[in-house]
C-alpha cells in the first residue's frame, strides 16, 4: 500500500531529490511515484515521506537505490513482436537506399536498441546497414553500462527465434551476449528527456513505455521534443498503452491497427 502524502511532504521530498541530485520526478505520475517510493519506505521501516527525507540526509547512498526504484527497466528483446514485423516492412520500403537514423529513447538495459539493430541487419542491405546510425539513450548511467555489456538472461529472450539467437548471440553459462557486429551498430548515451534537448533529424523514433510514467502535462512537454526530433515522413513507435497527446495528434497517421506506430505527416 502506498504511504499517504501528509501536508505535501511528498512534494517536498521530490523537490529535495531534484535540488540535491537534479532528477526531476516532480511531474511523473503521482500514483506510480508514491508506489515506488513506498517500497523503499516499507523496506526501511520508515513511516512517512518526511522521515524518509531525513534518512536521505543521514545516508546519501540511499538516493541511488531510490533512483533505481523510480526508473523501471522492465523490457525484453522484440517486445510486442508485431511492432517489429511492421517496422521491417516500412524500412524495406522507405530506407533501403537512404541513410537511416534511429533513436531509441528510454532504452533501459538495451534490449530494444539491440532488437532494432538485429531487425535492420535482417531487413537492409550491407551498404544501408553500414550507413545506419542507432542512438540509444536513457536517464540511468547504470542501465547504460549494463546495455554496453550486452549480457542477457533467458527471460529477456523469449521472442528471439532460434536462428536469430544463433546468428546474433553467443551463449555461455546461461547468459546470452549480443555479438559485436550488432553491438557496434548502437551508440549508447545518457539523455534525460525531461531536462535535456532531444536528438534532431531522426527517421525512426522508439519511445516506448516511458510516457506511461509521466503526468499529462509532462507527456505534452516531452512529446514536443520528440516531435521536433522526428523528420516529416518518419516513424514514431510508442508503447502499447501510450497515445499521442491531443495537441499533436493531427500531425501523425497510424500505421497498421493497434500497433502504436505512427508516421509523421509531411
Ligand atoms: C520500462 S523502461 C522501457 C524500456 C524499453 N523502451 C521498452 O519499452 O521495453 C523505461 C525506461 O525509461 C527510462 N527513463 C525514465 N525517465 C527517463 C527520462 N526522464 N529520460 C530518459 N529515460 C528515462 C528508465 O530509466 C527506463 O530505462
Amino acid at each position: 500500500m502506498p504511504v499517504k502524502d501528509r501536508d505535501g511532504d511528498l512534494d517536498m521530498l521530490l523537490e529535495k531529490i531534484f535540488n540535491e541530485r537534479g532528477w526531476d520526478f516532480r511531474n511523473y505520475k503521482r500514483s506510480s511515484v508514491m508506489r515506488r517510493i513506498s517500497k523503499r519506505l516499507a523496506l526501511l521501516d520508515c513511516p512517512s515521506y518526511g522521515d524518509y527525507s531525513v534518512l536521505l540526509d543521514r545516508d546519501p547512498s540511499e538516493y541511488d537505490r531510490l533512483f533505481s526504484n523510480l526508473t523501471i527497466k522492465v523490457s525484453e528483446f522484440f517486445r510486442e513482436p508485431e511492432v517489429f514485423a511492421r517496422l521491417c516492412e516500412a524500412v524495406k520500403e522507405d530506407w533501403r537506399e537512404k541513410a537511416l537514423k534511429v533513436w531509441c529513447c528510454g532504452c533501459g538495459h538495451g534490449e530494444e536498441a539491440y532488437s532494432i539493430a538485429i531487425l535492420l541487419s535482417e531487413c537492409l542491405s550491407f551498404e544501408a546497414i553500414s550507413n545506419a546510425r542507432i542512438f540509444a539513450t536513457d536517464i540511468d548511467h547504470d542501465a547504460l553500462d549494463a546495455a554496453r555489456k550486452a549480457l542477457y538472461r533467458e527471460e529477456s529472450m523469449k521472442n528471439v527465434l532460434q536462428d536469430l539467437r544463433d546468428k546474433y548471440f553467443s551463449c555461455a553459462d546461461g547468459l546470452y551476449k549480443v555479438k559485436h557486429n550488432i553491438r557496434n551498430l548502437v551508440k549508447f548515451g545518457v539523455l534525460d528527456i525531461v531536462r535535456n534537448p532531444s536528438i534532431s533529424g531522426v527517421d525512426v523514433l522508439f519511445c516506448r513505455n516511458l510516457f506511461i510514467y509521466f503526468n499529462k502535462s509532462l507527456q505534452a512537454e516531452v512529446f514536443e521534443k520528440l516531435d521536433y526530433s522526428l523528420k516529416p515522413g518518419g516513424l514514431l513507435v510508442l508503447g502499447k498503452a501510450e497515445v499521442i497527446p491531443p495537441l499533436f495528434a493531427h500531425k501523425y497517421a497510424p500505421v497498421g491497427t493497434r500497433l502504436s506506430t505512427y508516421r509523421k505527416r509531411t
